[in-house]
């Protein structure tokens, strides 16, 4: 397998690597940038572990090639929170809400669920059941807190929803919910239906 050099942006910051286009994403993000908040779960796409943003969009990492979001902007985990890396930064109001409920048995769904969650709330801010519902539909927990993620999903609704009451409309909400500033402008349009995740 040859490598190329593939460039991509992850939370707000260049990298680059010199990797097969084929390399799935996850690989990249937890053995090469030792970013862990995404899980493997079943590297079939199937079980959602392993969400992270391309965008604002929640993919799979696990069956997405790197080929084919090069350039792109990647948000995981670790990248959510205001102060991006810093040890002093802030929780996202969604992670903030998921430890106050306590929506976790083993955790090892959370990070899809939460991925999930950020997702929905910037393309949806004022997700109803149904929609909530269905943006968690293929994200699986085994451990049956259900009810839990589904409150804790409701609260940051809320909560979100009052703080950009408070604070000054959609631009406020934008701050909220945003990712660390780009490091380089967004790349050509045009890939990201290359992506391979569903
Ligand atoms: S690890 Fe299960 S969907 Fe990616
Ligand atoms: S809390 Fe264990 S899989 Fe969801």
């Amino acid at each position: 397998m040859t490598t190329q050099p593939v460039t991509l942006i992850i939370n707000g910051k260049e990298q680059n690597f010199a990797l097969s286009t084929e390399t799935p994403l996850l690989y990249v993000l937890r053995n090469d940038c030792g970013l862990n908040g995404a899980k493997f779960g079943c590297g079939l796409g199937e079980c959602g572990a392993c969400t992270v943003l391309l965008g604002d969009r929640p993919i799979r990492a696990c069956t997405t090639r790197i080929g084919a979001v090069r350039g792109r902007h990647i948000t995981t985990l670790e990248g959510l929170a205001s102060g991006g890396l810093d040890d002093d930064r802030t929780p996202h109001p969604v992670q903030q809400a998921f430890c106050e409920v306590q929506a976790a048995q083993c955790g090892y769904c959370l990070n899809g669920m939460i991925m999930a969650t950020v997702g929905l709330l910037r393309s949806n801010p004022h997700a109803d059941e149904k929609a909530i519902r269905a943006a968690l539909r293929r994200q699986l927990c085994r451990c049956g807190t259900h009810m839990e993620i589904l409150a804790a999903v409701r609260l940051a609704r809320d909560r979100m929803a009052e703080e950009t009451a408070d604070a000054g409309g959609p631009a406020r909400l934008q701050t909220l919910q945003s990712p660390p500033a780009p490091f380089h402008p967004a790349p050509a349009a045009g890939t990201e239906a290359e992506a391979s995740a569903p």
